[in-house]
């Protein structure tokens, strides 16, 4: 998968992306990234990109023209379609879903806002483009929210991890967070690692995962319970779970 990422400030980027999973994913060619530089569009001869808000008030926000020619200029290259988010507090919740959304796609164009924002004209003059924020709280620039991102789709690309069932085990993949892990010692003051787990019985594991699985998102992420609405099977396993854990 290739992403184009549109930026003022490139190796802020590289340098959360060249290590872990996404660096082996950039050297075996599962992704490739290319680093378009939005001062390059600039029309005058500072190569000044921004400018202040109309109606006053603080900060300076990304002009329209130069983004709408970068964008422009990456599609005439290879195709017109290539969707492109923008990023910014306002956008659209980056979610598991929308990741792997994504990773179906070829390629996609990423643009990181600084300052205030954007020009709010580029939403409408640039087709197939959304905004897209990664979460309730607002960071310094998206050049981090981009590295997030990357990081999240590049996760579910085919052989990007060692281990191809660690993506799928993952928390919100089934809507549903991940369920507890253990490592050695069996023992730490006096909280030893649940039973079944050295049990060595495989489908009892796997149905206490389930159930842990189930019941630590009711407990801690009510919302994502409401959210995907268990089957008959799950609200019992959760029941269940609940009775397990009574006091
Ligand atoms: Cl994409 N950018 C900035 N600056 N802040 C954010 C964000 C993006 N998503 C959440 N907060």
């Amino acid at each position: 998968m290739k992403f184009t990422l549109i930026t003022l400030f490139p190796d802020e980027i590289k340098s959360s992306i060249t290590f872990g999973v996404l660096g082996r994913a950039i050297k075996n060619n599962i992704i490739e990234i290319d680093y378009v530089s939005l001062r390059d569009f600039s029309d005058n001869e500072y190569q000044s990109i921004d400018d202040k808000p109309y109606g006053g008030g603080p900060g300076m926000l990304i002009q329209a023209k130069p983004l709408i020619k970068a964008i422009n200029k990456i599609r005439a290259e290879r195709h017109n379609q290539i969707p492109v988010i923008f990023l910014t507090p306002q956008g659209k919740l980056f979610e598991q879903k929308i990741a792997e959304d994504y990773s179906q796609l070829n390629e996609l164009i990423i643009v990181s806002g600084r300052y205030e924002g954007f020009d709010e004209r580029v939403y409408d003059l640039v087709e197939n483009s959304t905004e897209v924020s990664i979460g309730n709280y607002v960071i310094s620039g998206g050049e981090v929210a981009t590295a997030v991102i990357i990081d999240a789709i590049t996760r579910l690309l085919p052989n990007a991890l060692g281990d191809i069932n660690s993506a799928k085990q993952d928390s919100f993949t089934d809507g549903l967070l991940d369920y507890p892990h253990y490592t050695r010692p069996e023992e730490i003051q006096g909280l030893k690692v649940p039973k079944v787990l050295l049990s060595g019985n495989h489908k009892a594991i796997n149905e206490w995962r389930i159930k842990q699985s189930i019941g630590k998102t009711y407990e801690k992420r009510p919302d994502l319970i409401e959210k995907r609405n268990l089957t008959t099977k799950e609200k019992k396993i959760l029941d269940e779970y609940l009775e397990d854990n009574k006091q």
